[in-house]
């Protein structure tokens, strides 16, 4: 296939330079803060002020019209009295300021910079933003923001915000598109002590955006897993050319319609369909979170080591507690390992006689320290456990802080070999043992449900990576697919009558059943013969007929040529008195067909563009919803994981004798996403589909 076969879905941006850059801004050699105040009311004190508290090792130069020093640090009074280049400058000055400090950093080669300054698109300031953008554009920096709270990076010991001063070290970098939540979320991780390897607040994302922060990370030796918190996206299409090599956990909010408003009156964004969304992050292998707790909860599993198979063990001091946490490993479809035998020989030395091992292995509310130390050993020792899960409540008898010690010695000792989470439920020492082994890197929490469902994402994001990586590429449609459309248009019409549509569709690859058209009896019943088309479904085709069965104009189930003779007068009598001003252009004929009723449609994201729908069709598609989308174009792997991501999968897999032809559902969906960007819906309803293949019953384009 050539590549000049290929339809480029609208032309993306290409910030790949800028991405390089964001080097210069996240491990400058030199950094410069125009508009640092000696005034500690200043925004431009506090951004100086962490960075020299936070001990960053490059040259730092204070930039102030009037001042000489500002804690301790030579000052200068404009950028260009700084000697030689300057890699990265954070701009805090009034906006009407901002531009002319830009240019000033031209001139002193700079690579990044970060703008605090709101006052920009923000407030429908969009011009001034857009020369902001071009500048940068011209030379090649990196910007971030306007209307940032800044970033903190800690293997740098950077912190070029005026958020908290501390953070706490780690291998996650958290995006947040809300300055707010993320000033209030660094204090929480702090809190919680988890490690954070940068904190960037995206402002109005004017230029550097998720993708070119989850590109820069995704090579950055430092960051793990990439957390994004994302009100909505400026420009869905480039967002799903985002490269994804590191685990990405999103939070979306406004999934909601009520929320959604919220989203798009903050920072100036629009939060698009919420479906469409889900449908770009699963295509992208992104994996969303709820909420923050089950997100920094599955960020810090996803810090951990990867399983080496499926078979888990729970350890805990509660039976209640334990059986919460397996009835979540069921509904995660997290295996826990049953061997009864082996469990039992392994595990009884670590507990009392009246203990359990049969998975969760019950070390009893008597068990101590010891026990959990013996256990977690054996657990993390033992080749045939994958994954543990260490449940704790707190009793008079054991010291959590001494668990969670024994727990970091032990899982040190065997170098991080698997994956192991830990709940600890209690008072003031359980939560000092949360930090403790948090602080150890060992993911720890107060839910059974997070410490559960980030081992799922673990899980997740292991099949995610042992993806084959196919490109998504779409084949042209035929010229004589889009010759039809054009004439269609010509025509003034937007939409093509039914054997238009399956003309079109069928010559990009839908599967057909047998069709015809006739505009006689005669030609109706010499086309049905011909065919081999009995039985047959007859439908009126009109240009001025859109609802055909109010007019009389669909007749079903016709056996033989004497019912098709009957049936053609009967509908020409409806249409005659239903509809006598309708230009008739004769019958639409199709073979009657039956199988599981799905529903195959295209329709146009503001934000994405064409999005492909697959579901359950007929009455399912009112009331349960059961759909699922891609965003166009994706690759054949993703029309696959489409049928298996709807509720009703499993009528699809085949249940009581009916099942689906998924090869031709992955083939409809194939072709549909063709002619995608030359209309402007698609609609397949019902497409059946039975064991011997699927057949679009159905089938309307609006142009
Ligand atoms: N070169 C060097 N210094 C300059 C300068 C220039 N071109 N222009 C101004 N300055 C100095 C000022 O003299 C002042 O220093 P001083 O305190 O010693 O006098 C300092 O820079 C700051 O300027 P000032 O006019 O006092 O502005 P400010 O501190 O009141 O406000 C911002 C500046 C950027 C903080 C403000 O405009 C702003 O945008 N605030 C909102 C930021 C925000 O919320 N961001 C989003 C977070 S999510």
């Amino acid at each position: 296939m050539s590549s000049d076969s290929h339809v480029a879905c609208g032309q993306v941006e290409d910030n790949k330079v800028k991405v390089q850059n964001l080097q210069h801004v996240f491990n400058p050699r030199s950094v410069a803060v125009v508009g640092a105040s000696a005034e500690p009311g200043k925004i431009g004190y506090q951004i100086l002020n962490n960075i020299v508290q936070n001990g960053f090792k490059g040259k730092l130069y204070p930039i102030n019209k009037k001042a000489r020093e500002i804690l301790g640090v030579p000052c200068f009074s404009s950028l260009l009295d700084v000697p030689g280049d300057i890699d990265f400058v954070v701009i805090a000055v009034p906006a009407p300021l901002v531009e002319g400090v830009l240019q000033e950093c031209v001139k002193k080669n700079t690579k990044g910079t970060v703008i605090i300054t709101s006052g920009f698109s923000e407030i429908g300031k969009t011009k001034e933003e857009q020369a902001l953008k071009d500048i940068a554009d011209k030379n090649n920096i990196a910007l971030l923001g306007p209307n940032t709270f800044g970033f903190v990076y800690t293997p740098a010991h950077l912190n070029a915000s005026f958020g908290p001063q501390n953070l706490a070290a780690g291998k996650i970098a958290f995006v947040s598109q809300s300055g707010a939540l993320a000033i209030s979320l660094m204090g929480w991780t702090m809190m919680e002590k988890i490690g954070l390897a940068a904190v960037v607040s995206l402002g109005n994302k004017a230029d550097i955006g998720e993708k070119e922060l989850i590109e820069y990370f995704n090579d950055d030796p430092n960051t793990s897993v990439i957390l994004i918190y994302m009100e909505g996206i400026k420009d869905g299409r480039k967002f799903m050319t985002t490269q994804v090599k590191k685990p990405v956990v999103v939070l979306k909010s406004g999934s909601s319609s009520r929320g959604a408003q919220a989203a798009a009156s903050h920072t100036g964004s629009l939060a698009g369909s919420d479906t469409i969304y889900t449908a770009a992050f699963n295509q992208l292998g992104m994996m969303r979170a709820r909420n923050f707790t089950q997100a920094f909860c599955a960020c810090s599993v996803l810090c951990m080591p990867m399983p080496k198979g499926n078979d888990a063990v729970i350890i805990t001091n509660g039976g209640g507690i334990g059986v919460s946490a397996t009835d979540e490993c069921e509904h995660s479809g997290i295996k826990l390992l049953e061997d009864p035998v082996w469990l039992e020989e392994k595990f009884r030395c670590t507990m009392p006689e009246f203990g359990s091992t049969k998975n969760p292995i019950d070390v009893t509310g008597g068990g101590g320290c010891k026990s959990y130390r013996e256990a977690v050993k054996i657990a993390l020792n033992e080749a045939r456990i994958h994954a543990v899960i260490v449940l704790y409540c707190e009793t008079a008898v054991t010291d959590p802080v001494e668990v969670a010690k024994a727990i970091v010695e032990e899982y040190n000792t065997v170098k991080r070999n698997k994956p192991i989470v830990v709940t600890m439920v209690g008072g003031e020492r359980s939560r000092t043992a949360i930090q403790i082994l948090n602080e150890n890197q060992i993911p720890a929490m107060t839910e059974v449900r997070e410490a559960v469902s980030g081992l799922k994402t673990l899980y997740h994001w292991q099949e995610i990576s042992s993806r084959p990586k196919e490109k998504a590429a779409v084949v042209l449609p035929p010229a004589q697919a889009l010759e039809l459309i054009e004439r269609v248009r010509k025509e003034g019409r937007t939409y093509l009558l039914e054997h238009e549509s399956r003309e079109v569709l069928e010559a990009c690859g839908v599967p057909m059943p047998k069709w015809g058209m006739a505009v006689t009896a005669e030609d109706a019943v010499r086309e049905a013969e011909t065919k081999k088309m009995y039985p047959v479904a007859m439908k009126i085709a009109s240009v001025d007929i859109i609802h055909k069965s109010d007019v009389g104009g669909v007749i079903l189930n016709i056996k033989n040529a004497d019912e098709m003779r009957a049936a053609f007068a009967r509908m020409m009598e409806n249409v005659a008195k239903n509809a006598p001003k309708a230009k008739i252009m004769g019958v639409n004929l199709c073979q009657m067909v039956d199988g599981i009723q799905c529903i195959v449609g295209m329709n146009k994201d503001p934000q994405f563009g064409p999005a492909v729908m697959f579901g359950m069709g007929g009455i399912f598609v009112e009331v349960l919803k059961d759909v699922t989308f891609r965003v166009v174009p994706f690759a054949e792997q993703d029309a696959v994981r489409m049928i298996g991501e709807i509720k009703a999968r499993k009528l699809l897999d085949g249940y009581r004798g009916q099942g689906a032809h998924k090869e031709s559902i992955v083939k409809t969906l194939m072709a549909v996403q063709r002619i995608a960007p030359y209309v402007k819906e698609v609609d397949i309803n019902p497409l059946f589909t039975n064991k011997d293949g699927s057949f679009a019953a159905d089938a309307r384009i609006l142009l």
